[in-house]
């Protein structure tokens, strides 16, 4: 007995070490340095494509940073709803919250062409999906944030996920908190990146109910300007702001609609009315250093959801199939 307890002793060392190397991986890390001696020019020419995309229609800096949300929320930031349908891929870009609605796929490719170019098959789509969202903040006088580079693309996306993941704008505030608290991001992150809503455009079916809605929790003055171009029926893919006061640029305006009850989406209008995000709304809608420092945060935190890293991974040629 004796004997037996003093071997497991003088194994024990050993046996430790072993589980310790059975849980750690070979698995690289994302870094901000990952293309410094690979690709040195890869960040400036996604800032590039970006610049040129927002000056030729601003739009494009709500679309890029949507999509980018639309690509983390599903198997992480991994390009995934980049990829075109084909054979061996359901694509997500015809999931219900992308269909007709996700925008700034060409944007990625432009700068993938570039950079395939000046260093073939090193910078993933999904980093550039990445860069390009912080870019897209940039140009339209949204806060900076340090991008961390290395993610690998996705040889699979996920319709299914699409459609359960992502957020739907009829959602209550628990819902919501439900849907980010998954992914990693807790409540304050969650009503900081919908502040992203101070820029960009919804269709009139996604807003609808709202505004016919005689509810107390909307402006019967805002209801009634957002209804001479939403009508009860028909046109349900005309555009209204989010952010109706200043929807091109990076701002907390949109916190204040909130405040007056001006809110577009129901999912935004909520995160006023209910009193587990009523007092962050508020502090946002009177300090906008709070929100863009939150917001920079937490668009960092979401960049990183579960991400794809070497040996896992490809770095596509082109960012809508697989190699
Ligand atoms: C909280 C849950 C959210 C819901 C329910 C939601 C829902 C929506 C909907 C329905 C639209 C309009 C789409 C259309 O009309 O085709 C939209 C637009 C937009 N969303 Fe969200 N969203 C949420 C959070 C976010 C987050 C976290 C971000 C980014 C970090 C974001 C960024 C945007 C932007 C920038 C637009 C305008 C896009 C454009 O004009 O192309 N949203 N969102």
């Amino acid at each position: 007995m004796g004997s037996f307890s003093s071997s497991l002793g003088n194994l024990f060392p050993l046996v430790f070490l072993l589980v310790l190397l059975s849980g750690m991986s070979c698995e690289a890390q994302l870094s901000t340095s990952f293309y410094n001696k690979t690709c040195p020019g890869a960040l400036t020419e996604i800032r590039n494509a970006v610049r040129r995309a927002v000056s030729a229609e601003r739009r494009m800096a709500a679309s890029l940073i949507r999509l980018h949300f639309h690509d983390c929320f599903v198997q992480g930031c991994d390009g995934s709803i980049l990829l075109d349908e084909s054979p061996s891929i359901r694509s997500e870009k015809t999931a219900i919250p992308n269909n007709n609605s996700a925008r700034g796929y060409n944007v990625i490719e432009d700068a993938k062409r570039t950079l395939e170019r000046i260093c073939p098959s090193v910078v993933s789509c999904a980093d550039i999906l990445t860069v390009a969202a912080r870019d897209a903040s940039v140009a339209v006088g949204g806060p900076t944030w340090e991008v961390k580079l290395g993610r690998k693309d996705s040889t699979t996306a996920n319709r299914d996920r699409a459609n359960s993941d992502l957020p739907s704008p009829f959602a209550d505030a628990n819902t919501l908190i439900a849907a980010f608290d998954v992914k990693g991001l807790n409540t304050r992150d969650m009503i900081a990146l919908s502040g992203s809503h101070t820029l960009g455009q919804a269709q009139c079916f996604l807003f609808r109910s709202r505004i016919y809605s005689n509810g107390t929790d909307i402006d019967p003055g805002f209801a009634s300007t957002r209804r001479r171009k939403c009508l009860q029926t028909g046109g349900d893919t005309t555009l209204a702001p989010l952010d109706l006061v200043t929807p091109n640029s990076f701002d907390n305006n949109y916190y204040k609609n909130l405040v007056q009850r001006k809110g577009l989406l129901i999912s935004d209008q909520v995160l006023f009315t209910s009193p587990s995000t009523n007092s962050i709304v508020i502090e946002y809608s009177k300090s906008p250093a709070a929100f863009a420092a939150d917001f920079a945060s937490a668009m960092k935190k979401m960049s990183e959801i579960e991400p794809l890293l070497a040996p896992n991974g490809i770095v596509r040629k082109t960012c809508g199939a697989i190699n």
